[in-house]
């Protein structure tokens, strides 16, 4: 999807215009991948626009900088607001949101601390990331040959722009060779997750997801899924789980902000089950859609209502 190159961004406390949200290319976080970011949603419900679990976003921003030293001059109420301002600044009732806090602009050397710490939030439109057919008809993907970080390398909790170039190798590969997507195993040869969502087996209308420990992000689908599966009555085990499970289970899906509930169809040319989105699966995402649309009562707290200006004049000219 490209971008209209319309609309404002948040710079430090500014907001600007997308053209003009720019940075030096001396910056630290250019060359050696100083930043940590966070994938977050607001969704148009029956009932206004809202927030999917902002604050579960901003925490882990907040987590990750930490992770990397990074201290940014606003707490996590401070950018949550800044959130909830560039939202308000673009006039989108349902949009994509990307906070990045990174190492800007003072000196090249490895050691990132004397580079001032900054931050930029954009705000787009981005519908269905893997497109609106797969979220019905599956996607076909393979085992990367790629691994997740080993544990003591690339944190894996901390979302770090750092571990994308690890994503990019997964996702290069898989869709050289004509696939959606792949799933990375971690470095004992487990499960871990696909290059930018989460992975969930279904046996016997059990669900497993790998654990924290497989390398893989603590995805907030994957625990907002792991709630609602719940609450549908299934049973869901966080554990190490063998490749081989990809081959024989009867369903399997993504799980992420962007990719939302993704079923998979095939792995490595296996049909997974008879080669559709199973019953488990189609329960999942109707919960899952159910909820952030609005159709069902916010029973976990999930949602925060946003009231949206009517869009800007400049625009809604630059979208005609
Ligand atoms: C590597 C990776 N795993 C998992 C996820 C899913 O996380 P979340 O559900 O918090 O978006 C993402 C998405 O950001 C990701 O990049």
């Amino acid at each position: 999807m490209a971008f209209s190159g319309t609309g404002k961004v948040w710079m430090n406390g500014k907001i600007v215009d997308w053209a003009d949200a720019t940075i030096h290319l001396a910056s630290h976080v250019i060359h050696y991948g100083s930043g940590v970011f966070e994938g977050a949603r607001c969704y148009k419900t029956r009932n206004g626009s809202a927030f999917f679990r902002l604050d579960d976003h901003m925490r882990r921003l907040v987590d990750s900088a930490r992770i990397y030293r990074m201290e940014y001059r606003l707490d996590q109420a401070g950018l949550t607001q800044a959130v909830v301002d560039t939202v308000k600044a673009n006039g989108l009732p349902a949009c994509y949101i990307r906070p990045l806090i990174y190492r800007g602009y003072e000196t090249l050397s490895v050691n990132p601390l004397p580079c001032p710490v900054e931050c930029t939030i954009m705000v787009w439109e981005w519908g269905a990331y893997l497109g609106a057919e797969a979220l019905e008809k599956g996607v076909d993907v393979r085992v990367s040959s790629w691994n997740r970080s080993a544990p003591n390398t690339f944190p894996a909790m901390a979302k770090s722009t750092a571990n994308y170039a690890n994503s990019g190798l997964i996702k290069m590969e898989a869709v050289l060779e004509g696939y959606s997507e792949g799933i990375a195993l971690d470095t004992g040869g487990h499960l871990s997750e696909g290059s930018g969502q989460n992975l969930f087996v279904v046996r016997d209308e059990v669900l497993y997801t790998p654990p924290s420990a497989a390398s893989v992000l603590p995805g907030i689908t994957r625990n907002s899924i792991i709630t609602l599966a719940h609450d549908l009555g299934f049973a869901v085990r966080e554990m190490e789980l063998p490749r081989e499970m990809l081959y024989i289970a009867d369903e399997l899906f993504f799980v992420g902000t962007a990719v939302e509930v993704t079923p998979i169809r095939s792995v490595d040319k296996i049909q997974v089950g008879d080669g559709r989105r199973g019953p488990v699966t189609t329960a999942i995402q109707k919960a899952f859609f159910d909820y952030v649309k609005g159709n069902v009562p916010d029973r976990h707290g999930w949602l925060t209502p946003v009231d949206i200006p009517a869009t800007k004049p400049e625009a809604a000219a630059a979208s005609r």
